[in-house]
């Protein structure tokens, strides 16, 4: 693995990823209704390890919560033998919902997204009023990451990156010689997330993903969502730096800021809002907890009309 030039905050930390030639096990789970990916990442010599993203199945006509896609990822974790350390997120997801504290519940791990979710909480404390028993200080996660911050797989040296625009608390997590990216890029034949929900900005955007294709060519980058691009038939999420650098077709190298900007800018007008924004972010900025139960004993999700 070659040098790593990344910086953070001014000062280089390639030295935090002097792992990097140790290559961790990922294996992801896809949930085609949501398109997301859900990665289980592992240090093979410590069976130490991590679930990035993972999605709590939910109908939303009928208004009903389902395990069925986290079982499953369970179930591997355990047949594998992986001791669960941590279930990151990568930010507040507005197109599923996140399984994390159920799988919490039944592997351990500590729960963790980066110290922005604080904003998220702010902004949809309010879209939702929820009122003063949500503390809007990110106390429901057990660590906030801020950019810069080292952490481990196992014997994996691991660093989790600030990477804003998508929404201001994107995180991505570099762990050995792979890095989950989040919402920042997607396959190169599709491009980038959008930069259009409360508190994203396209411009933050391309110097978040700027940064991460300052990574190795090499670098293996494990994305959160696949849609197909026209003329591809099979779901996708792993690349890697140079496949990205050449050829994203939003962002390759060469794609100017003001480009960038201005094509984001003029899609994002025209996607509709997530189907599940509404019970998403909801749960979401609750680290995935579902509100508490009213006195007849069930739960509710909000609506608020006319409020995005
Ligand atoms: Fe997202």
């Amino acid at each position: 693995m070659a040098d790593v030039n990344l910086e953070v905050a001014g000062r280089q930390v390639g030295d935090a990823l002097a792992g990097r030639a140790a290559r961790p096990i990922v294996r992801s789970f896809s949930d085609e209704l949501t398109h997301t990916a859900t990665h289980v990442v592992h240090d093979p010599a410590t069976m130490k390890g991590a679930v990035i993203d993972s999605v709590l199945d939910f109908d939303a006509a009928a208004g009903r919560t389902a395990t069925t896609s986290a079982d499953t990822l369970i179930a591997y974790v355990r047949a594998a033998g992986i001791a669960i350390e941590w279930l990151l997120e990568t930010h507040a997801h507005a197109d599923h919902l996140s399984a994390a504290p159920y799988i919490q519940e039944r592997c351990g791990g500590r729960l963790a997204i980066g110290r922005d979710i604080i904003t998220v909480q702010n902004v949809f404390g309010k879209i939702f009023n929820v009122g003063t028993a949500f503390a809007r200080d990110g106390t429901e996660f057990d660590r906030l990451f801020d950019d810069g911050d080292r952490f481990a797989i196992g014997e994996i040296p691991a660093i989790a990156l600030h990477v804003p625009g998508h929404t201001p608390a994107d995180m991505a997590y570099v762990i050995g010689d792979v890095v989950f990216t989040g919402d920042t890029l997607f396959m190169p034949d599709y491009g980038t997330a959008r930069a259009d929900f409360p508190g994203g900005d396209a411009r933050e955007l391309y110097r978040s993903i700027r940064r991460l294709l300052s990574l190795p060519d090499e670098t293996r980058l494990f994305l959160c969502h696949d849609y197909k691009a026209p003329g591809r038939d099979a779901y996708a999420w792993e690349t890697n730096v140079a496949a990205q650098r050449h050829g994203n077709v939003h962002a390759h190298e060469g794609i100017s800021e003001e480009a960038f900007y201005a094509m984001r800018v003029a899609r994002d007008a025209t996607l509709p809002m997530p189907k599940l924004i509404l019970p998403a972010v909801q749960v979401n900025m609750r680290a995935g907890h579902l509100p508490e139960p009213e006195a007849n004993g069930t739960r509710y999700l909000k609506l608020p009309l006319n409020g995005l």
